[in-house]
């Protein structure tokens, strides 16, 4: 969709490709992640921002289904949230949950603080998640590898441009190339 790609370039302020699909449905008494970003934080304000959030909400969401919460603003700030809360797990004083219609998207700078939160009445709460990051960043999914040629071979130019699977796109090396190794790294395994 041209909004979603316009509105990535946009923040990425380059190029951009996509990083993986992914697909969440917290199941009840699950869902519950902590305040986390989805790229590595900046260090400088002049710092470019490297990846955006794309979720493409299939079911209503309310405040017993697991919404997503976002804290306002706090993609602009430097560091780890955790370098300016203490508890990444409890709610935040300026956190809003974000009720949305099915097939709605919402489009978030990967730098904003964000979470899902628990599923508390087990109704559906299905998201397509788009990792969207500047193209000279390899993919989450390093998607020449682990597309099937039918599948290739069904998509657009413009498609095959997204995902890096033309032949002059770079190939890498990596199977998987995303920031939960410094989230590990840092909390250890229980990262979610
Ligand atoms: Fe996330």
């Amino acid at each position: 969709m041209p909004e979603i790609v316009q509105t990535s370039e946009y923040i990425i302020q380059n190029n951009i490709k996509i990083g993986a699909v992914d697909f969440r449905d917290p199941l009840i008494g699950t869902g519950k992640q902590a305040l986390h970003i989805d790229w590595l934080p900046r260090k400088k304000r002049n710092d470019a921002y490297q990846s955006v959030l794309v979720q493409i909400i299939l079911d209503d969401t309310n405040k017993t289904n697991g919404p997503l919460r976002v804290v306002p603003g706090t993609h602009k700030k430097l560091g780890w949230p955790d370098n300016y809360i203490k508890d990444v797990n409890k709610n935040h004083k300026n956190e809003k949950l974000v009720f949305l219609k099915k097939g709605s998207i919402i489009i978030i700078n990967g730098n904003l603080w964000h979470g899902g939160t628990g599923n508390i009445s087990g109704k559906k709460r299905r998201i397509i998640l788009i990792d969207i990051r500047n193209r000279i960043l390899p993919q989450l999914l390093n998607q020449k590898k682990y597309l099937s040629s039918k599948v290739k071979n069904s998509l657009t130019d413009f498609q095959k441009y997204l995902l890096g699977v033309r032949e002059i796109d770079t190939t890498q090396k990596q199977k998987s190339y995303g920031s939960g190794h410094a989230y590990r790294e840092k909390y250890g395994k229980k990262h979610n």
